[in-house]
């Protein structure tokens, strides 16, 4: 009997446990209403329930409404919020599936059009009116956009708050664990970030005061939430091209997020300044997978490589090499949603009970 591939086998964190290696990555999908995910989130989520996934983590979700990137997105900040992402829960339970949340304070990057209509700030005029972002500094995402107000010390709680209570909503929904979202320009990496981080008091400066607020919200957030539930964080490792956080700040904040009882980092890049490539890499296959490879092998804290993987050896060899504990996957998904079946094949999988239990072993039978 040859051995089930690394991409196949189970992993845990804390009481829960991915049936394989390959995890959905969050996607907006812009289709909220006042903030309650819809019909089109039930069809979306309801196609990778189906498709053997070993774990999902559903779209950035504001915790308060200012935080929403547009007036499309999910939220988390109210009680009809969670019953909504009930019915998206349910399809991966059902499967066995663990399911996260992705919480999110957009901070600069708020208050912007769906990208189907330019994706630029919201302007008077459109569907909802434009709010006011925030930022660590009065330093807009790009050149030309809003200026955002610079928070006050004081906000700070409230915004760790926010997390916290977003992570306790989460759980009733029926996620098993949430994503703190630290990526891409939004208000947490935007503190993490030299670029948009101006400030000289206690959130601003070295890396010990870039890191507080991020610091902060996970803490909180741990607190939040039961001693079984896994709590992971989404970092943008580096900035992109202009900007100037390091692989080593990353590091050093995975190094402080594990001692606070964050269970996974998952290894993402770019973002800021806003627009600019994903990361100041080229991006090929598999680029950002340095970063997960780096974090995990310094810091111990497991870690998602995320990036341009789409070839099922390649995601194997990420795994059975000891590279990242899990893998994810954006657009790949989008072209080929049942790629775990392809997956499967192509790796020789013969236990058909780790992936689509009865669908698989069909599908085999009829393609012999
Ligand atoms: C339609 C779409 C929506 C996305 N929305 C999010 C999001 O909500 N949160 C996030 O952290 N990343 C988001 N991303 C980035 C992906 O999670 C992923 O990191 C990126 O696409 C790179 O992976 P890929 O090469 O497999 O697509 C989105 C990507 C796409 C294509």
């Amino acid at each position: 009997m040859t051995e089930r591939p690394a991409l196949f086998s189970p992993f845990s964190l804390r009481g829960v446990t991915f049936p394989n290696r390959v995890v959905l990555a969050p996607m907006c999908q812009y289709q909220a209403e006042d903030g309650r995910p819809t019909d089109w989130h039930v069809a979306h989520h309801g196609r990778y329930a189906s498709s053997g996934l070993g774990g999902a983590i559903a779209e950035a979700t504001g915790v308060s409404p200012e935080g929403r990137i547009s007036p499309g997105c999910t939220g988390i900040w109210r009680d009809d919020h969670v019953a909504a992402w009930q019915r998206v829960t349910r399809l991966y339970r059902a499967q066995g599936i663990p399911s996260f949340l992705q919480i999110n304070h957009a901070g600069p990057k708020a208050a912007t059009m769906r990208p189907w209509d330019g994706g630029g700030p919201l302007v008077e005029g459109s569907d909802e009116p434009p709010w006011q972002t925030v930022a660590p500094s009065a330093v807009p995402a790009r050149d030309g956009w809003r200026v955002p107000r610079a928070l006050e010390v004081d906000e700070m709680p409230g915004i760790a708050a926010a997390f916290a209570e977003g992570a306790r909503r989460a759980l009733a929904a029926g996620f098993d664990g949430v994503e703190i979202h630290g990526a891409h320009g939004y208000l947490l990496h935007s503190f993490m970030s030299p670029w948009s981080n101006r400030r000289s008091d206690a959130y601003g400066g070295d890396l010990a005061g870039r890191m507080r607020l991020p610091l902060e919200v996970a803490r909180a957030v741990r607190e939040a939430v039961p001693a079984g539930t896994p709590v992971l964080y989404r970092a943008s490792c580096v900035d992109g091209e202009g900007g100037s956080l390091t692989l080593d700040d990353s590091v050093a904040l995975a190094r402080e997020l594990r001692a606070l009882g964050v269970d996974l980092m998952d290894c993402s890049g770019g973002g800021i300044p806003s627009g600019q490539r994903l990361a100041a890499q080229k991006p090929e296959p598999g680029f950002q997978v340095p970063y997960a490879e780096r974090i995990r092998h310094e810091t111990g804290l497991p870690t998602i490589a995320v990036g341009m993987i789409t070839d099922p050896i390649h995601a194997n060899s990420v795994i059975a090499e000891g590279r990242a504990d899990l893998v994810s996957m954006a657009r790949q998904f989008l072209r080929e949603p049942m790629w775990l079946l392809r997956a499967a094949q192509e790796l020789g999988l013969e236990h058909p009970s780790a992936v689509m239990p009865q669908l698989y072993a069909f599908y085999l039978r009829i393609s012999a």
